[in-house]
């Protein structure tokens, strides 16, 4: 991996602005504020990479929250590609049973991913459990997913920022850009 002093050099195209990604927030947050309405909501952010998402839509959203936060890994896979095989390295804190549930991801690529976890998390009788993802990669399905709420659906392309990394770097860039060949290819 071949990471320049500055990262913003490795990326070729900023895809999403950090203000397109602010507008995007908070027409979302304020979306799940009204349909949820009069209700509590239990935000499960999926580590590592919805951490600058969840931040921002939760002070986005105005009735009240509880978070919980978990994390989950691929294994078997490269770093650019995902195996469909999920272990939980963080599970969730607090019990789900009866609450409104709305998992908070950056990306929905394959779809496996979150495809293990609603499963995970249904097991668990949580009242009604939807998801927000930031952003979605239709082109890389590989199960039928319902995404509730979707920030932006992006082109099959390699990106990073705004919580996305490649080997563990880029997540804290401000917009989301298109990572060069070079860096990744090296
Ligand atoms: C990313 C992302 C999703 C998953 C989506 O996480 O946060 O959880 O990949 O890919 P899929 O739809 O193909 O399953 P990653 O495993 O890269 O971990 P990270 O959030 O810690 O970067």
């Amino acid at each position: 991996m071949n990471v320049s002093a500055d990262l913003v050099s490795d990326v070729a195209e900023v895809l999403l602005s950090e203000e397109q990604i602010a507008a995007k927030v908070a027409e979302l947050g304020a979306r799940i504020s009204k349909e949820y309405e009069g209700r509590e909501l239990t935000l499960v952010s999926v580590l590592k990479g919805s951490l600058p998402f969840m931040a921002d839509l939760m002070r986005r959203i105005t009735i009240p929250v509880r978070i919980d936060l978990m994390e989950v890994s691929s294994y078997g896979g490269t770093a650019t590609e995902s195996s469909g095989l999920v272990r939980i390295l963080k599970d969730l804190s607090a019990p789900i049973e009866g609450r409104d549930v709305l998992i908070v991801e950056d990306i929905i690529d394959t779809g496996l991913t979150l495809n293990y976890l609603m499963r995970y998390l249904r097991g668990k009788n949580p009242r009604s459990i939807r998801v927000c993802a930031l952003l979605d990669k239709p082109a890389r399905r590989l199960v039928e997913l319902d995404i509730d709420y979707i920030g932006f659906e992006i082109p099959d392309e390699f990106v990073v920022g705004y919580g996305l990394d490649f080997g563990e770097i880029y997540r804290n860039l401000r917009f989301v850009g298109v990572l060069r060949p070079e860096a990744y290819e090296s």
